[in-house]
């Protein structure tokens, strides 16, 4: 997947939850924060203009994902690797964040009980994953159509943190102190269904991947069956994220 089609298809929504995120986390001025799983750097770019591309570090499995945020943030230290096996010392951030990436890991415990490995005590380990079982993800018109269409198909409802109370399960599994839940919304505009369609076309993430897998009956009638429950264009879509902050 490009960086380029991720940010027409989640950066939409990722880069305005960025910000929120990013205040949730309350980083100060001298700390130092890590950004895990951080695709093209949608998190990155809220944490540098906070604290300096000198104390930002910045990890995602992803080659195209690392080469972008690293074209985005030359100072910044990115690496290629998953949260499960962090290639930093013990100790070393004041703030290790997670935006859209919990539900996406193999090992979402050992992920976190990473993210809380590397920060310092008394530090911030936060992460957030889209309402995607409560239908208020961003997606969720998407996933509607979807089962309209074929009820045995697979959402993201199931994803580790995509339900109510989940990511704090994890967070008490993973070890984590103090942990706080809330939710975060963003609202994005659209000018019609075509420009709310079009990036489900380039094959990112489970709903792209749904969409790749039609023939062109199948992608034209997914397509009438979204358009039938959007509201009328120009409109916007608001989605939700479960979001933990809790101490190592
Ligand atoms: C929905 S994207 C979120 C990207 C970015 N944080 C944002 O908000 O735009 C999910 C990201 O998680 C990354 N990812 C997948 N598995 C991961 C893992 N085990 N550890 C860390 N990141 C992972 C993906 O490569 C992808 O960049």
């Amino acid at each position: 997947m490009t960086a380029d089609a991720y940010a027409a298809f989640m950066g939409r929504f990722s880069e305005p939850l960025a910000v929120q995120f990013a205040e949730y986390a309350e980083p100060r001025a001298g700390q130092r924060a890590l950004d895990v799983g951080c695709g093209p750097g949608a998190l990155t770019a809220q944490l540098v203009a906070r604290l300096g591309a000198g104390s930002v570090a910045a990890i995602d499995p992803s080659a195209p994902f690392v080469a972008a945020t690293r074209e985005r943030f030359p100072e910044v230290d990115v690496r290629s690797g998953g949260a499960e096996d962090l290639p930093f010392p013990d100790d070393g951030f004041d703030l290790a964040l997670a935006q859209l990436v919990v539900h996406f890991m193999t090992d979402p415990v050992a992920g976190l009980r990473e993210m809380a490995r590397v920060t310092r005590p008394g530090g911030v380990v936060a992460a957030c994953v889209w309402d995607h079982a409560g239908d208020g993800g961003p997606l969720s018109s998407f996933w509607r159509a979807v089962s309209e269409m074929d009820p045995d198909a697979h959402d993201e409802s199931g994803l580790a943190g995509a339900r109510e109370g989940h990511l704090v399960e994890l967070c008490e599994e993973a070890g984590l102190q103090d942990i706080e839940a809330t939710t975060l919304t963003v609202t994005v505009p659209f000018t019609s269904v075509d420009d709310w369609w079009e990036p489900f076309t380039m094959g990112v993430g489970p709903a792209g991947a749904h969409v790749a897998g039609l023939d062109q009956a199948g992608k034209d009638e997914l397509r009438d069956r979204c358009a039938r429950l959007l509201p009328a264009a120009p409109f916007e879509i608001a989605a939700s994220t479960w979001s933990v902050r809790a101490r190592p």
